[in-house]
Protein backbone atom coordinates (compact mmCIF):
# COMPACT_ATOMS: atom_id res chain seq x y z
CA UNK A 1 0.00 0.00 0.00
CA UNK A 2 1.42 3.84 -1.19
CA UNK A 3 1.86 6.03 1.99
CA UNK A 4 -0.80 8.38 2.38
CA UNK A 5 -2.28 10.97 4.84
CA UNK A 6 -5.77 10.59 6.12
CA UNK A 7 -8.28 13.10 7.75
CA UNK A 8 -12.00 12.54 9.28
CA UNK A 9 -14.54 15.18 8.22
CA UNK A 10 -18.33 14.93 8.52
CA UNK A 11 -18.88 16.24 5.17
CA UNK A 12 -16.15 16.60 2.70
CA UNK A 13 -17.10 19.04 -0.16
CA UNK A 14 -15.24 18.70 -3.40
CA UNK A 15 -14.31 22.08 -5.35
CA UNK A 16 -14.24 25.39 -3.98
CA UNK A 17 -16.28 27.47 -6.40
CA UNK A 18 -19.51 29.15 -5.19
CA UNK A 19 -21.54 25.77 -4.64
CA UNK A 20 -18.80 24.50 -2.60
CA UNK A 21 -18.22 26.76 -0.42
CA UNK A 22 -22.27 27.78 0.48
CA UNK A 23 -22.52 23.93 1.07
CA UNK A 24 -19.66 23.97 3.40
CA UNK A 25 -20.90 27.12 5.05
CA UNK A 26 -24.34 25.06 6.10
CA UNK A 27 -22.48 22.48 7.25
CA UNK A 28 -20.66 24.49 9.69
CA UNK A 29 -23.30 26.46 10.73
CA UNK A 30 -24.46 22.80 11.64
CA UNK A 31 -21.82 22.39 13.98
CA UNK A 32 -20.12 19.52 11.90
CA UNK A 33 -16.85 19.32 10.76
CA UNK A 34 -16.21 20.51 7.11
CA UNK A 35 -13.57 20.47 5.00
CA UNK A 36 -13.12 21.94 1.42
CA UNK A 37 -11.19 20.81 -1.71
CA UNK A 38 -10.26 22.59 -4.84
CA UNK A 39 -7.67 22.00 -7.62
CA UNK A 40 -7.79 25.99 -8.81
CA UNK A 41 -7.07 29.12 -5.83
CA UNK A 42 -9.73 29.76 -3.81
CA UNK A 43 -9.69 33.39 -4.94
CA UNK A 44 -10.33 32.56 -8.85
CA UNK A 45 -12.41 29.47 -9.42
CA UNK A 46 -14.64 29.45 -12.16
CA UNK A 47 -17.46 31.69 -9.85
CA UNK A 48 -15.15 34.41 -10.38
CA UNK A 49 -15.84 34.58 -14.14
CA UNK A 50 -19.83 34.58 -14.07
CA UNK A 51 -20.71 38.45 -14.84
CA UNK A 52 -23.73 39.56 -15.46
CA UNK A 53 -25.83 38.97 -12.65
CA UNK A 54 -27.83 36.81 -10.25
CA UNK A 55 -32.03 36.42 -11.13
CA UNK A 56 -34.22 36.80 -8.04
CA UNK A 57 -37.91 37.93 -8.39
CA UNK A 58 -38.01 41.00 -6.31
CA UNK A 59 -39.56 43.27 -8.28
CA UNK A 60 -37.67 46.46 -7.30
CA UNK A 61 -38.51 48.10 -10.85
CA UNK A 62 -41.32 45.65 -12.38
CA UNK A 63 -43.74 45.21 -9.53
CA UNK A 64 -45.48 42.93 -11.77
CA UNK A 65 -42.76 40.10 -11.19
CA UNK A 66 -43.34 37.12 -8.85
CA UNK A 67 -41.34 33.75 -8.36
CA UNK A 68 -44.55 32.40 -10.30
CA UNK A 69 -42.96 34.39 -13.14
CA UNK A 70 -39.55 33.57 -12.55
CA UNK A 71 -40.50 29.87 -12.92
CA UNK A 72 -42.61 30.24 -15.77
CA UNK A 73 -39.73 31.55 -17.67
CA UNK A 74 -37.54 29.20 -16.57
CA UNK A 75 -39.20 26.00 -17.21
CA UNK A 76 -40.93 27.61 -20.50
CA UNK A 77 -37.62 28.57 -21.67
CA UNK A 78 -35.88 24.67 -20.89
CA UNK A 79 -38.61 23.88 -22.79
CA UNK A 80 -40.35 21.81 -20.99
CA UNK A 81 -37.53 19.28 -19.66
CA UNK A 82 -36.46 20.88 -16.61
CA UNK A 83 -37.33 19.28 -13.26
CA UNK A 84 -40.33 21.73 -12.34
CA UNK A 85 -39.74 20.77 -8.73
CA UNK A 86 -36.14 21.77 -9.14
CA UNK A 87 -37.10 24.82 -10.72
CA UNK A 88 -39.48 26.57 -8.26
CA UNK A 89 -37.63 26.29 -5.11
CA UNK A 90 -35.08 28.16 -7.49
CA UNK A 91 -37.32 30.65 -8.01
CA UNK A 92 -38.86 31.13 -4.80
CA UNK A 93 -35.36 30.49 -2.51
CA UNK A 94 -33.14 33.07 -4.71
CA UNK A 95 -35.44 36.28 -3.42
CA UNK A 96 -33.51 35.16 0.17
CA UNK A 97 -30.17 33.90 -1.33
CA UNK A 98 -29.14 36.88 -2.84
CA UNK A 99 -30.63 38.74 0.23
CA UNK A 100 -28.32 36.54 2.47
CA UNK A 101 -25.37 37.02 0.13
CA UNK A 102 -25.44 41.15 -0.21
CA UNK A 103 -25.44 40.84 3.81
CA UNK A 104 -22.39 38.67 3.89
CA UNK A 105 -21.13 41.70 1.08
CA UNK A 106 -21.51 41.07 -1.82
CA UNK A 107 -21.60 44.65 -3.46
CA UNK A 108 -24.83 44.75 -5.43
CA UNK A 109 -25.58 47.64 -7.35
CA UNK A 110 -28.07 50.30 -6.08
CA UNK A 111 -31.28 51.82 -6.98
CA UNK A 112 -31.88 55.80 -5.41
CA UNK A 113 -34.44 54.00 -3.38
CA UNK A 114 -31.78 52.02 -1.93
CA UNK A 115 -33.01 48.60 -3.20
CA UNK A 116 -31.22 46.45 -5.29
CA UNK A 117 -31.22 47.44 -9.23
CA UNK A 118 -32.14 44.88 -11.44
CA UNK A 119 -31.52 44.61 -15.03
CA UNK A 120 -33.18 42.92 -18.44
CA UNK A 121 -31.30 39.46 -18.95
CA UNK A 122 -32.34 37.44 -22.33
CA UNK A 123 -36.10 35.89 -22.13
CA UNK A 124 -37.05 37.02 -18.53
CA UNK A 125 -39.95 38.26 -18.80
CA UNK A 126 -39.12 41.43 -16.50
CA UNK A 127 -35.94 42.87 -15.05
CA UNK A 128 -34.99 40.62 -12.89
CA UNK A 129 -31.22 40.40 -13.04
CA UNK A 130 -29.10 41.91 -9.67
CA UNK A 131 -25.69 42.73 -10.70
CA UNK A 132 -21.79 43.98 -9.41
CA UNK A 133 -21.17 45.40 -12.92
CA UNK A 134 -20.03 42.61 -14.80
CA UNK A 135 -18.41 40.76 -12.08
CA UNK A 136 -21.29 39.62 -10.12
CA UNK A 137 -19.55 36.22 -9.63
CA UNK A 138 -16.56 37.69 -8.42
CA UNK A 139 -18.63 39.92 -6.06
CA UNK A 140 -20.48 36.56 -4.74
CA UNK A 141 -17.45 34.57 -3.85
CA UNK A 142 -15.41 37.15 -2.34
CA UNK A 143 -18.91 37.24 0.19
CA UNK A 144 -18.49 33.50 0.60
CA UNK A 145 -15.08 33.35 1.20
CA UNK A 146 -15.03 35.93 3.87
CA UNK A 147 -17.70 34.15 5.13
CA UNK A 148 -15.64 30.53 5.37
CA UNK A 149 -13.07 32.29 7.14
CA UNK A 150 -15.26 34.19 9.83
CA UNK A 151 -16.46 30.53 10.20
CA UNK A 152 -12.92 28.85 10.40
CA UNK A 153 -13.83 26.57 7.42
CA UNK A 154 -10.75 24.67 6.14
CA UNK A 155 -10.24 24.98 2.56
CA UNK A 156 -7.38 23.35 0.87
CA UNK A 157 -6.98 24.70 -2.86
CA UNK A 158 -4.37 22.46 -4.75
CA UNK A 159 -5.96 18.69 -3.92
CA UNK A 160 -6.80 16.48 -7.21
CA UNK A 161 -9.10 14.14 -6.34
CA UNK A 162 -9.00 11.11 -7.89
CA UNK A 163 -11.83 9.04 -6.89
CA UNK A 164 -14.70 8.72 -4.74
CA UNK A 165 -14.72 5.55 -2.14
CA UNK A 166 -17.78 3.66 -2.47
CA UNK A 167 -18.91 0.77 -0.63
CA UNK A 168 -22.07 -0.73 -1.35
CA UNK A 169 -23.49 2.08 -3.19
CA UNK A 170 -22.27 4.56 -0.31
CA UNK A 171 -19.82 6.83 -0.40
CA UNK A 172 -17.63 7.30 2.53
CA UNK A 173 -15.05 9.80 1.47
CA UNK A 174 -12.36 10.48 -1.55
CA UNK A 175 -8.56 10.38 -2.29
CA UNK A 176 -6.81 13.20 -3.08
CA UNK A 177 -2.99 13.75 -4.56
CA UNK A 178 -1.78 17.39 -3.76
CA UNK A 179 -0.38 19.11 -6.65
CA UNK A 180 2.89 20.76 -5.73
CA UNK A 181 3.98 17.89 -4.04
CA UNK A 182 2.16 14.62 -5.09
CA UNK A 183 1.39 13.07 -1.64
CA UNK A 184 -1.84 11.63 -1.38
CA UNK A 185 -4.41 11.92 1.35
CA UNK A 186 -7.37 9.99 2.06
CA UNK A 187 -10.60 11.76 3.01
CA UNK A 188 -12.87 10.18 5.31
CA UNK A 189 -16.42 11.80 5.52
CA UNK A 190 -19.79 10.76 6.12
CA UNK A 191 -21.03 12.75 3.13
CA UNK A 192 -19.64 14.20 0.26
CA UNK A 193 -21.03 16.89 -1.80
CA UNK A 194 -19.83 17.31 -5.41
CA UNK A 195 -19.33 20.97 -6.45
CA UNK A 196 -16.95 20.79 -9.47
CA UNK A 197 -18.67 22.51 -12.17
CA UNK A 198 -19.42 20.98 -16.00
CA UNK A 199 -17.21 20.27 -19.26
CA UNK A 200 -17.45 23.60 -21.46
CA UNK A 201 -13.60 23.43 -21.26
CA UNK A 202 -13.56 20.29 -23.51
CA UNK A 203 -14.61 22.26 -26.88
CA UNK A 204 -12.08 24.06 -28.46
CA UNK A 205 -14.10 27.46 -27.48
CA UNK A 206 -14.85 27.68 -24.57
CA UNK A 207 -15.39 30.67 -21.91
CA UNK A 208 -13.95 28.66 -19.09
CA UNK A 209 -10.07 28.94 -18.51
CA UNK A 210 -7.56 26.13 -19.25
CA UNK A 211 -7.74 23.53 -16.50
CA UNK A 212 -11.43 24.18 -15.42
CA UNK A 213 -14.75 22.69 -15.84
CA UNK A 214 -12.67 19.85 -17.84
CA UNK A 215 -16.05 16.86 -16.69
CA UNK A 216 -14.16 15.92 -13.35
CA UNK A 217 -17.29 15.56 -11.19
CA UNK A 218 -19.01 13.87 -13.91
CA UNK A 219 -16.54 10.86 -14.69
CA UNK A 220 -16.13 10.34 -10.53
CA UNK A 221 -19.86 10.32 -10.32
CA UNK A 222 -19.99 7.65 -13.42
CA UNK A 223 -17.02 5.87 -11.47
CA UNK A 224 -19.04 5.58 -7.97
CA UNK A 225 -22.91 4.67 -9.89
CA UNK A 226 -24.53 7.85 -10.25
CA UNK A 227 -25.89 8.70 -14.13
CA UNK A 228 -26.05 11.71 -15.77
CA UNK A 229 -29.19 13.66 -17.35
CA UNK A 230 -29.52 15.59 -20.72
CA UNK A 231 -25.70 15.98 -20.88
CA UNK A 232 -25.78 16.82 -24.77
CA UNK A 233 -28.06 19.87 -23.02
CA UNK A 234 -24.74 22.31 -23.27
CA UNK A 235 -25.18 25.61 -23.96
CA UNK A 236 -23.40 27.99 -26.52
CA UNK A 237 -23.52 31.64 -24.77
CA UNK A 238 -23.89 33.99 -27.96
CA UNK A 239 -21.03 36.39 -27.30
CA UNK A 240 -17.58 34.85 -27.10
CA UNK A 241 -14.58 37.02 -28.39
CA UNK A 242 -12.96 36.15 -31.63
CA UNK A 243 -9.63 38.02 -30.97
CA UNK A 244 -7.26 37.30 -29.77
CA UNK A 245 -7.10 33.47 -31.18
CA UNK A 246 -5.54 32.36 -27.96
CA UNK A 247 -8.05 34.11 -25.90
CA UNK A 248 -11.28 32.88 -28.35
CA UNK A 249 -14.26 32.22 -26.48
CA UNK A 250 -13.49 34.69 -23.68
CA UNK A 251 -17.36 35.58 -22.25
CA UNK A 252 -18.52 38.88 -23.59
CA UNK A 253 -21.22 39.30 -21.06
CA UNK A 254 -25.58 38.67 -21.80
CA UNK A 255 -25.31 42.52 -19.80
CA UNK A 256 -23.79 44.01 -22.94
CA UNK A 257 -27.37 43.18 -24.91
CA UNK A 258 -29.17 43.67 -21.44
CA UNK A 259 -27.81 47.41 -21.33
CA UNK A 260 -28.51 48.04 -24.95
CA UNK A 261 -25.88 46.25 -27.05
CA UNK A 262 -27.20 45.46 -30.65
CA UNK A 263 -26.04 42.55 -32.97
CA UNK A 264 -25.38 43.43 -36.72
CA UNK A 265 -23.90 41.40 -39.58
CA UNK A 266 -21.22 42.43 -42.21
CA UNK A 267 -24.12 44.37 -44.25
CA UNK A 268 -24.71 46.33 -41.10
CA UNK A 269 -28.12 44.42 -40.66
CA UNK A 270 -29.40 43.87 -37.39
CA UNK A 271 -30.29 40.01 -38.03
CA UNK A 272 -32.13 39.46 -34.49
CA UNK A 273 -35.06 40.39 -36.14
CA UNK A 274 -35.40 37.51 -38.49
CA UNK A 275 -34.77 35.07 -35.82
CA UNK A 276 -37.31 36.78 -32.62
CA UNK A 277 -38.40 40.14 -33.85
CA UNK A 278 -40.09 40.14 -30.63
CA UNK A 279 -37.15 39.92 -28.04
CA UNK A 280 -34.64 40.82 -30.27
CA UNK A 281 -31.03 40.41 -28.88
CA UNK A 282 -32.34 39.48 -25.52
CA UNK A 283 -34.05 36.20 -27.05
CA UNK A 284 -33.26 33.52 -25.53
CA UNK A 285 -29.42 32.17 -25.52
CA UNK A 286 -29.95 28.82 -27.98
CA UNK A 287 -31.80 31.51 -30.43
CA UNK A 288 -29.18 33.91 -30.23
CA UNK A 289 -26.45 31.46 -30.17
CA UNK A 290 -27.77 29.96 -33.45
CA UNK A 291 -28.68 33.15 -34.97
CA UNK A 292 -24.85 34.05 -34.53
CA UNK A 293 -24.11 31.00 -36.42
CA UNK A 294 -25.99 30.99 -39.01
CA UNK A 295 -25.18 34.62 -39.83
CA UNK A 296 -21.36 33.67 -39.52
CA UNK A 297 -21.86 30.27 -41.51
CA UNK A 298 -23.82 31.77 -44.36
CA UNK A 299 -21.04 34.28 -45.45
CA UNK A 300 -22.56 37.62 -43.30
CA UNK A 301 -19.30 37.38 -40.59
CA UNK A 302 -17.62 39.76 -39.60
CA UNK A 303 -13.57 40.19 -40.86
CA UNK A 304 -12.42 37.79 -37.92
CA UNK A 305 -15.24 35.04 -38.29
CA UNK A 306 -17.82 36.92 -35.80
CA UNK A 307 -20.42 38.91 -35.92
CA UNK A 308 -20.40 42.44 -34.23
CA UNK A 309 -22.15 43.56 -31.26
CA UNK A 310 -22.28 46.91 -30.21
CA UNK A 311 -23.21 48.83 -27.37
CA UNK A 312 -21.09 52.64 -28.92
CA UNK A 313 -24.65 54.40 -28.97
CA UNK A 314 -24.56 54.25 -25.11
CA UNK A 315 -22.25 56.89 -23.27
CA UNK A 316 -18.80 55.96 -22.36
CA UNK A 317 -19.54 56.49 -18.63
CA UNK A 318 -22.53 54.08 -18.92
CA UNK A 319 -20.18 51.67 -20.88
CA UNK A 320 -17.80 52.14 -17.86
CA UNK A 321 -19.93 52.46 -14.80
CA UNK A 322 -22.20 49.06 -16.33
CA UNK A 323 -19.75 46.93 -18.01
CA UNK A 324 -16.39 48.04 -16.46
CA UNK A 325 -14.89 44.35 -16.99
CA UNK A 326 -15.67 44.20 -20.45
CA UNK A 327 -14.31 47.87 -21.65
CA UNK A 328 -11.32 47.08 -19.71
CA UNK A 329 -10.57 43.78 -21.35
CA UNK A 330 -11.37 44.86 -24.54
CA UNK A 331 -8.89 47.66 -24.16
CA UNK A 332 -6.75 45.51 -22.77
CA UNK A 333 -6.32 42.65 -25.31
CA UNK A 334 -7.40 44.31 -28.57
CA UNK A 335 -6.64 47.99 -27.98
CA UNK A 336 -10.34 48.87 -28.77
CA UNK A 337 -12.55 50.96 -27.40
CA UNK A 338 -15.94 49.56 -27.29
CA UNK A 339 -17.32 52.81 -26.63
CA UNK A 340 -16.33 54.23 -30.19
CA UNK A 341 -16.27 50.58 -32.12
CA UNK A 342 -18.20 47.54 -31.96
CA UNK A 343 -16.94 44.21 -30.71
CA UNK A 344 -16.25 40.96 -32.91
CA UNK A 345 -17.81 38.06 -31.04
CA UNK A 346 -18.94 34.11 -32.25
CA UNK A 347 -20.80 31.05 -29.76
CA UNK A 348 -18.65 29.89 -26.99
CA UNK A 349 -19.51 26.61 -25.08
CA UNK A 350 -20.51 28.23 -21.74
CA UNK A 351 -22.52 26.17 -19.37
CA UNK A 352 -23.47 22.54 -19.08
CA UNK A 353 -26.76 22.22 -18.25
CA UNK A 354 -26.87 18.60 -18.32
CA UNK A 355 -25.08 17.09 -15.17
CA UNK A 356 -25.30 14.26 -12.08
CA UNK A 357 -28.66 13.21 -11.57
CA UNK A 358 -29.79 14.44 -8.36
CA UNK A 359 -33.31 14.53 -6.47
CA UNK A 360 -35.01 17.85 -6.46
CA UNK A 361 -35.61 19.17 -2.96
CA UNK A 362 -31.83 17.93 -1.50
CA UNK A 363 -29.60 17.20 -4.56
CA UNK A 364 -29.04 13.53 -3.39
CA UNK A 365 -27.54 10.98 -6.12
CA UNK A 366 -28.21 7.34 -6.03
CA UNK A 367 -25.33 6.71 -4.24
CA UNK A 368 -25.67 6.86 -0.07
CA UNK A 369 -23.96 10.06 1.47
CA UNK A 370 -23.11 11.48 -2.17
CA UNK A 371 -24.61 14.89 -3.49
CA UNK A 372 -24.32 16.79 -6.28
CA UNK A 373 -24.39 20.76 -6.24
CA UNK A 374 -24.05 23.51 -8.89
CA UNK A 375 -23.33 23.13 -12.31
CA UNK A 376 -22.21 20.18 -12.08
CA UNK A 377 -25.60 18.36 -11.28
CA UNK A 378 -28.28 18.00 -14.27
CA UNK A 379 -32.36 18.67 -14.41
CA UNK A 380 -32.06 22.72 -13.39
CA UNK A 381 -32.05 24.36 -16.83
CA UNK A 382 -33.52 21.91 -19.39
CA UNK A 383 -32.47 22.49 -22.74
CA UNK A 384 -31.65 25.69 -22.32
CA UNK A 385 -30.68 27.96 -18.93
CA UNK A 386 -31.66 31.68 -18.95
CA UNK A 387 -28.27 33.93 -18.09
CA UNK A 388 -28.24 34.90 -14.43
CA UNK A 389 -29.77 31.34 -13.23
CA UNK A 390 -26.31 30.29 -12.81
CA UNK A 391 -25.51 32.05 -9.59
CA UNK A 392 -28.79 31.44 -7.66
CA UNK A 393 -28.81 27.98 -8.84
CA UNK A 394 -25.11 27.65 -6.61
CA UNK A 395 -26.09 30.11 -3.65
CA UNK A 396 -29.94 27.68 -3.00
CA UNK A 397 -28.61 24.44 -4.21
CA UNK A 398 -25.04 24.63 -2.38
CA UNK A 399 -27.39 25.46 0.56
CA UNK A 400 -29.75 22.45 0.47
CA UNK A 401 -27.33 20.40 -0.75
CA UNK A 402 -25.27 21.20 2.55
CA UNK A 403 -28.04 20.98 4.65
CA UNK A 404 -29.04 17.69 3.38
CA UNK A 405 -25.74 16.03 3.92
CA UNK A 406 -25.80 17.66 7.90
CA UNK A 407 -28.93 15.36 8.12
CA UNK A 408 -27.58 12.59 6.75
CA UNK A 409 -24.25 12.91 8.87
CA UNK A 410 -26.64 13.29 12.21
CA UNK A 411 -28.45 10.37 11.06
CA UNK A 412 -25.44 7.58 10.86
CA UNK A 413 -25.03 5.46 14.37
CA UNK A 414 -22.48 3.73 12.29
CA UNK A 415 -19.68 4.82 9.38
CA UNK A 416 -18.37 2.64 6.43
CA UNK A 417 -15.06 2.43 6.26
CA UNK A 418 -13.18 -0.29 3.79
CA UNK A 419 -9.97 -0.59 2.81
CA UNK A 420 -10.27 -2.49 -0.68
CA UNK A 421 -11.77 1.41 -2.50
CA UNK A 422 -8.84 2.89 -0.73
CA UNK A 423 -6.33 0.16 -2.31
CA UNK A 424 -8.29 0.13 -5.54
CA UNK A 425 -7.93 4.49 -5.80
CA UNK A 426 -3.84 3.85 -5.04
CA UNK A 427 -3.79 1.74 -7.76
CA UNK A 428 -5.59 4.04 -10.24
CA UNK A 429 -2.62 6.40 -9.55
CA UNK A 430 -0.38 4.17 -9.71
CA UNK A 431 -0.94 2.81 -13.02
CA UNK A 432 -0.86 6.15 -14.77
CA UNK A 433 2.05 7.00 -13.45
CA UNK A 434 4.48 5.08 -16.66
CA UNK A 435 6.90 5.17 -19.51
CA UNK A 436 4.92 6.18 -22.24
CA UNK A 437 5.68 8.00 -26.15
CA UNK A 438 3.08 10.32 -26.12
CA UNK A 439 3.08 13.84 -23.91
CA UNK A 440 -0.47 13.79 -22.81
CA UNK A 441 -1.13 18.29 -23.34
CA UNK A 442 -1.86 17.73 -27.20
CA UNK A 443 -4.33 15.42 -26.52
CA UNK A 444 -6.42 17.65 -24.66
CA UNK A 445 -5.95 19.77 -27.78
CA UNK A 446 -7.19 16.89 -29.87
CA UNK A 447 -10.37 15.96 -27.67
CA UNK A 448 -11.29 20.05 -28.06
CA UNK A 449 -11.21 20.08 -32.17
CA UNK A 450 -13.22 17.24 -32.10
CA UNK A 451 -16.06 18.50 -30.13
CA UNK A 452 -15.80 21.65 -31.56
CA UNK A 453 -16.15 20.18 -34.92
CA UNK A 454 -18.33 17.36 -34.57
CA UNK A 455 -20.64 18.23 -31.66
CA UNK A 456 -20.85 22.20 -31.71
CA UNK A 457 -23.30 23.94 -32.15
CA UNK A 458 -25.25 22.38 -34.93
CA UNK A 459 -25.41 18.55 -34.90
CA UNK A 460 -26.35 15.51 -36.84
CA UNK A 461 -25.73 11.85 -37.17
CA UNK A 462 -23.01 11.87 -39.27
CA UNK A 463 -20.58 14.29 -37.43
CA UNK A 464 -21.39 12.59 -34.13
CA UNK A 465 -20.18 9.56 -35.18
CA UNK A 466 -17.13 10.78 -36.43
CA UNK A 467 -16.86 12.30 -33.11
CA UNK A 468 -17.40 8.93 -31.74
CA UNK A 469 -14.76 7.28 -33.77
CA UNK A 470 -12.28 10.35 -32.84
CA UNK A 471 -13.10 9.19 -29.54
CA UNK A 472 -11.83 5.91 -29.31
CA UNK A 473 -8.81 6.81 -31.57
CA UNK A 474 -7.96 9.33 -28.40
CA UNK A 475 -8.35 6.58 -25.90
CA UNK A 476 -6.17 4.26 -27.35
CA UNK A 477 -3.35 7.31 -27.51
CA UNK A 478 -4.02 7.25 -23.97
CA UNK A 479 -2.70 3.94 -22.96
CA UNK A 480 0.32 4.90 -24.61
CA UNK A 481 0.89 8.29 -22.67
CA UNK A 482 4.32 9.34 -20.43
CA UNK A 483 3.74 10.43 -17.45
CA UNK A 484 6.96 11.09 -15.41
CA UNK A 485 7.08 12.59 -11.87
CA UNK A 486 10.66 11.85 -11.09
CA UNK A 487 11.28 15.45 -11.69
CA UNK A 488 8.40 15.83 -8.76
CA UNK A 489 6.38 17.97 -11.36
CA UNK A 490 2.83 16.61 -10.53
CA UNK A 491 1.67 18.70 -13.63
CA UNK A 492 1.42 15.61 -16.11
CA UNK A 493 -0.77 13.67 -13.66
CA UNK A 494 -3.01 16.07 -13.53
CA UNK A 495 -3.57 17.05 -16.93
CA UNK A 496 -3.60 12.99 -17.42
CA UNK A 497 -7.03 12.51 -15.11
CA UNK A 498 -8.54 15.61 -16.58
CA UNK A 499 -8.02 14.11 -20.02
CA UNK A 500 -9.89 10.67 -18.95
CA UNK A 501 -12.51 13.01 -17.28
CA UNK A 502 -12.95 15.29 -20.51
CA UNK A 503 -13.19 11.91 -22.80
CA UNK A 504 -15.43 10.09 -20.88
CA UNK A 505 -18.15 13.59 -20.39
CA UNK A 506 -16.96 14.11 -23.94
CA UNK A 507 -18.45 10.37 -25.04
CA UNK A 508 -21.38 10.88 -22.51
CA UNK A 509 -22.32 14.19 -24.23
CA UNK A 510 -21.71 12.62 -28.26
CA UNK A 511 -23.74 9.48 -26.95
CA UNK A 512 -26.78 11.26 -25.24
CA UNK A 513 -26.72 13.60 -28.42
CA UNK A 514 -27.00 10.84 -30.81
CA UNK A 515 -30.45 9.11 -29.36
CA UNK A 516 -31.86 12.75 -29.34
CA UNK A 517 -33.65 12.18 -32.62
CA UNK A 518 -35.36 16.22 -32.23
CA UNK A 519 -34.00 20.11 -31.74
CA UNK A 520 -34.73 21.29 -28.65
CA UNK A 521 -33.03 24.52 -27.04
CA UNK A 522 -29.73 24.31 -27.25
CA UNK A 523 -29.53 20.68 -29.14
CA UNK A 524 -29.40 21.49 -32.57
CA UNK A 525 -29.58 18.61 -34.90
CA UNK A 526 -29.96 19.24 -38.86
CA UNK A 527 -31.26 15.65 -39.37
CA UNK A 528 -34.07 16.33 -36.92
CA UNK A 529 -34.85 19.98 -37.30
CA UNK A 530 -37.86 20.13 -35.72
CA UNK A 531 -38.57 19.83 -31.60
CA UNK A 532 -40.41 15.68 -31.12
CA UNK A 533 -42.84 15.34 -28.37
CA UNK A 534 -41.59 11.42 -28.44
CA UNK A 535 -38.06 13.23 -27.39
CA UNK A 536 -40.08 15.12 -24.01
CA UNK A 537 -37.99 12.96 -21.86
CA UNK A 538 -35.01 12.96 -20.17
CA UNK A 539 -32.07 10.92 -21.21
CA UNK A 540 -29.61 9.41 -18.27
CA UNK A 541 -26.22 8.01 -19.47
CA UNK A 542 -24.61 5.05 -16.77
CA UNK A 543 -21.51 3.59 -16.52
CA UNK A 544 -20.90 -0.14 -16.08
CA UNK A 545 -18.05 -1.97 -14.23
CA UNK A 546 -15.73 -2.23 -17.86
CA UNK A 547 -16.40 1.45 -17.76
CA UNK A 548 -18.68 1.30 -21.10
CA UNK A 549 -21.40 4.25 -21.23
CA UNK A 550 -24.60 3.61 -21.99
CA UNK A 551 -27.90 5.41 -22.36
CA UNK A 552 -31.61 5.28 -21.02
CA UNK A 553 -34.38 7.48 -21.31
CA UNK A 554 -36.54 8.24 -18.42
CA UNK A 555 -40.33 10.34 -18.84
CA UNK A 556 -39.80 13.96 -17.21
CA UNK A 557 -41.42 14.72 -14.13
CA UNK A 558 -44.70 15.59 -14.42
CA UNK A 559 -45.79 19.46 -13.92
CA UNK A 560 -47.69 19.50 -10.40
CA UNK A 561 -51.50 21.03 -10.55
CA UNK A 562 -50.23 24.24 -8.91
CA UNK A 563 -47.31 24.60 -11.02
CA UNK A 564 -49.83 23.88 -13.99
CA UNK A 565 -51.78 26.71 -13.76
CA UNK A 566 -48.96 29.20 -12.70
CA UNK A 567 -47.73 28.48 -16.39
CA UNK A 568 -51.51 28.59 -17.74
CA UNK A 569 -51.60 32.17 -16.08
CA UNK A 570 -48.37 33.85 -16.47
CA UNK A 571 -48.03 35.84 -19.46
CA UNK A 572 -44.91 34.33 -21.51
CA UNK A 573 -43.93 34.80 -25.11
CA UNK A 574 -42.78 31.08 -25.11
CA UNK A 575 -43.64 29.84 -28.60
CA UNK A 576 -43.72 26.75 -27.23
CA UNK A 577 -45.88 27.29 -24.09
CA UNK A 578 -49.02 25.79 -25.44
CA UNK A 579 -47.39 22.48 -26.75
CA UNK A 580 -45.85 21.94 -23.57
CA UNK A 581 -48.81 22.28 -21.69
CA UNK A 582 -50.58 19.60 -23.79
O1 LIG B 1 -23.37 36.61 -20.03
C1 LIG B 1 -23.25 36.45 -18.82
O2 LIG B 1 -23.01 37.37 -18.05
C2 LIG B 1 -23.45 35.11 -18.29
C3 LIG B 1 -24.29 34.91 -17.31
C4 LIG B 1 -24.74 33.54 -17.03
O3 LIG B 1 -24.29 32.62 -17.71
O4 LIG B 1 -25.60 33.37 -16.16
Amino acid sequence: MHDHLTDISNVLVIGCGGAGLRAAIEAKLAGLSVKVLGKRSKVDSHTALAAGGINAAFGNLDAQDSWEQHFADTFLEGYGIGNPKQIEILAKESIYAVKEIEEWGANFAKLENGKLDQRFFGAHTYRRTCYSGDYTGKSILEALLRQSELLSISIYDSEYVTDLLIKDKCCFGAMSFNMRNGERTIHLADAVILCTGGHTRIWKKSSSRKQENTGDGYYLSLKSGCKLIDIEMVQFHPTGMVLPHELAGTLVTEAVRGEGGILLNSKGERFMAKYDRERMELSTRDRVAIANYTEIIEGRSSPNGGVYLDISHRDKDFIVNKIPKIYRQFIDTQSLDISKEPMEVAPTAHYSMGGVMVGAEDHSTNIRGLYAAGEVAGGLHGANRLGGNSLGEILVFGRLAGKAAVKYSMSLDSRIRSFGPIKNAHENIDCLVKKGDLPVSPLHNELSEIMWNFCGVIKNKEKLEKGLEGIAILKEKVKNVGIRIEDKNYQDLVNIFDLKASICSGEATIISALNRHESRGSHQRDDFPDISNDCAVNYLISMDADKRLSVEYRNIIDLECHLKKIISSTGSTNTTRDKLLE
